[in-house]
């Protein structure tokens, strides 16, 4: 353990604020929003992204608290370390420098002593050359033909960073041009039902496989990478593997071992976390290989954008900045412990499941980052869906049940506009009418005495009474373009990051994942001995031994 030093809670700027929590219960969303100068205040644009955060529960005095907090956690300091390179992730000896993976030709950012700017730089022109020609059909398959298709096998940061990329790409107009009769599929799941649906109606001859795992030995991913591999050579012998199947990781000795050709491996370091890894090669060789480098290149200047305002600019005027503490004024002070992220478009339908683990796996921690045990929680419960799916789904418990801050995302313009003739809207201003209504409707609510004028009956008046004083808010995005999908990741993880930093933790390591898996290894091996020698399962307790033995003596699965 290095040397413990003293808890954000016990500073004098974390004790205002707890103080403070008193005033804001005194104050009702409704009277807050009716402060013209305090919304105002309460606003920021930066590059055509407007954010309105005038719908939370704070107050200018609140705001004031809050750097206060940041002054205290050190935040600035916090910022630096990690541009400069330095080991912040300290339970690993690491750096944490994803910003570096998207930062222009010209930047020096150091890690260990050395610019990794030109390092990352090979490894986006070499996918570049690659993607091109994979597109363009001068690399061809084991019988001569084009890859058409592409599966990427990866698990987390392997996937979830990815497919959300790749959801809000395709149906934005010019990334789906470029698109055009090319799949992009994703295989995470070790179901097989996952394999069994990815393969489906896809040749080996034309199909390319992209096994990315930071590590090259996560169980889920490994194993899927022999299914498909299985798959490829089945049909096409062992020698189509050079063809067929390339690699991301940061451990290419593994990658050779496997029997991927090292030429056709695309690295990544160990200073870029799994989570936080969507914009090295883990996500730029798939999303290139579907809509060519040069729209992926458009998303890593949006995300690259985003680092430069959140390195640079004032805090009251730092959109990932404020983001994070309020995030922690929800969590620490108003108690709150989930956060619904609310996309009012389809296309950004897999952002919550991304943030989910960066934020979870980020900040989802119990000790200090010097290991000491914290006296408050921190990080809070991810979820969300697209509105207005939400809407018909759980926002009842949102309106009326729990307290849940809710972030509410919306574009200016459509992906993909429609207007029919004689409708009073169009269809994605009918989409905005809600973006617009539900956070007012969580602010205000309704009172029982409006519904009296409105003479609901007497015994339907607490049913249809909302309390408001619901905080959420807006994030109004001039487009979806891949620009902007790459500033509104880099939002996100940068607003996980300040959080962390303010509570003093390490939000780029995970042990928490680690306990299951190696329980899972002893199932694992139960499991073989009992399929091959018929052993009873031991060293389990009395539920686990029933549930096994359930399971092997009544499973369908083949005997070894
Ligand atoms: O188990 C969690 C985790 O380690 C994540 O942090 C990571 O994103 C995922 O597994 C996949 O790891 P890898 O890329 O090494 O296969």
């Amino acid at each position: 353990m290095t040397s413990p030093t003293a808890l954000i809670c016990e500073t004098q700027a974390w004790k205002d604020l707890k103080g403070h929590v008193e005033d804001i219960n005194k104050t009702h969303l409704r009277d807050l929003m009716s402060d013209a100068h305090r919304c105002e205040s309460m606003m920021l644009e930066f590059e055509g992204l407007l954010l309105d955060y005038s719908r939370q529960r704070a107050t200018v005095e609140t705001m004031g608290k809050l750097l206060n907090l940041a002054k205290a956690a050190q935040l600035s300091e916090k910022i630096s370390r990690m541009f400069n390179g330095e080991h912040i992730n300290s339970t690993e000896n690491r750096s944490v420098l994803h910003v570096a993976l998207r930062a222009p030709k010209d930047a020096f950012i150091k890690a260990d002593g050395k610019n990794v700017v030109p390092e990352v730089w090979n490894v986006l022109d070499k996918i570049k050359d690659f993607s091109e020609k994979i597109r363009s059909g001068s690399w061809v398959g084991a019988t001569g033909k084009p890859l058409k298709d592409v599966i990427a096998i990866g698990i987390g940061g392997s996937f979830l960073g990815p497919l959300f990329v790749h959801t809000a790409l395709q149906t934005d107009p010019e990334a789906a041009e470029c698109a055009k009769g090319r799949q992009l599929r994703f295989l995470a799941n070790i179901d097989p039902v996952d394999v069994a649906r990815n393969i489906s109606g896809l040749n080996p001859e034309t199909t390319l496989v992209v096994v990315v795992s930071k590590t090259f030995t996560t169980a889920e991913t490994m194993l899927n990478a022999r299914t498909l591999r299985n798959w490829i050579t089945t049909a096409l012998g062992a020698q189509a593997v050079a063809k067929h199947m390339v690699a991301v990781s940061t451990n290419l000795a593994l990658v050779e071992k496997f029997g991927i050709d090292p030429n056709n491996a695309f690295a990544f370091w160990d200073w870029v976390g799994g989570r936080y890894s969507v914009c090295s090669a883990v996500g730029v060789l798939p999303l290139s290989l579907q809509y060519g480098f040069s729209v992926v290149e458009k998303f890593l200047k949006g995300a690259s954008s985003i680092d430069k305002h959140f390195q640079s600019t004032p805090f009251e005027k730092n959109i990932p900045v404020l983001l994070g503490l309020l995030s922690v004024w929800n969590v620490s002070f108003l108690g709150y412990p989930a956060r619904a992220i609310l996309p009012y478009s389809q296309a950004l339908e897999k952002f919550a499941p991304h943030i989910q683990q960066v934020s979870m796996e980020s900040n989802g921690k119990g000790v200090s980052i010097d290991g000491l045990p914290l006296p408050f929680e921190t990080g809070e419960i991810d979820f969300g869906e697209p509105g207005t799916n939400g809407q018909h789904s759980f926002y009842q418990l949102i309106h009326q049940g729990r307290v849940i801050p809710c972030d509410f995302i919306g574009t200016v313009k459509s992906q993909q506009p429609v207007y029919l003739e004689g409708e009073v809207v169009s269809n994605h201003d009918e989409l905005m009418s809600n973006f617009f209504a539900q956070p007012d409707a969580l602010a205000y609510g309704k009172t029982p005495e409006q519904l009296q004028k409105e003479n609901v009956s007497e015994n339907l008046i607490p049913h249809k009474t909302f309390s408001g004083n619901r905080p959420s808010l807006s994030l109004l995005l001039p487009e979806l373009s891949a620009y902007n999908v790459g500033q509104l990741l880099a939002i996100y993880e940068h607003r996980v990051a300040v959080q962390g930093f303010v509570w003093g933790i390490n939000s780029f390591d995970q042990w928490g994942v680690e306990l299951g898996k190696v329980l899972a290894t002893q199932v694992r091996k139960q499991l073989h001995s009992s399929r091959t020698q018929g052993a009873a399962p031991e060293g389990f307790n009395y539920s686990t031994t029933t549930l096994l033995k359930r399971y092997l003596e009544t499973s369908p699965e083949p005997k070894m």
